[in-house]
């Protein structure tokens, strides 16, 4: 399973890219099986609070994270959610992608997926 977050769309252009069960999150989703988390980059480097809120309590079957971000910002805070999200819960930070990524990051997560998540 995929749970993504989205505001503008990138993230879900993303999961789209995926063959993958994928559900979009909100703050109180409850998840039971395994899943990789897919995210964007809020404010400077920030994880967003819908996001913050649901890996309170679904944190311990997170396999992965994912994180979409935009370069421009720069690159102390480029992907921020992705590097403070595997920090905070130790699990990998499989892939940092540039707004939308492109074949080689879909690849990339697809392999992780098949080898770490599912099943
Ligand atoms: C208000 C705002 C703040 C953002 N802050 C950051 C940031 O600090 N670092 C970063 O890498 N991207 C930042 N971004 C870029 C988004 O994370 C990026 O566009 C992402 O692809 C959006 O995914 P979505 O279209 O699924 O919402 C910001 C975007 C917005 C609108």
């Amino acid at each position: 399973m995929i749970v993504y977050a989205t505001r503008t769309g990138n993230v879900r252009y993303i999961v789209s890219q995926l063959t993958t069960d994928a559900i979009e999150l909100t703050a109180d989703l409850q998840v039971d099986v395994r899943y990789l988390l897919i995210t964007y980059t809020d404010g400077l480097g920030n994880i967003p609070a819908k996001v913050e809120q649901f890996m309170k309590h679904n944190h311990n079957l997170c396999q992965g994270v994912v994180v979409s971000g935009n370069s421009n910002f720069g690159h102390h805070v480029f992907g921020g959610a992705g590097d403070k999200l595997s920090q905070m819960y130790h699990i990998p930070l499989v892939r940092k992608l540039d707004l939308r990524g492109n074949q080689k990051d879909y690849d990339a997560i697809q392999s992780f997926y098949e080898s770490r998540v599912k099943g």
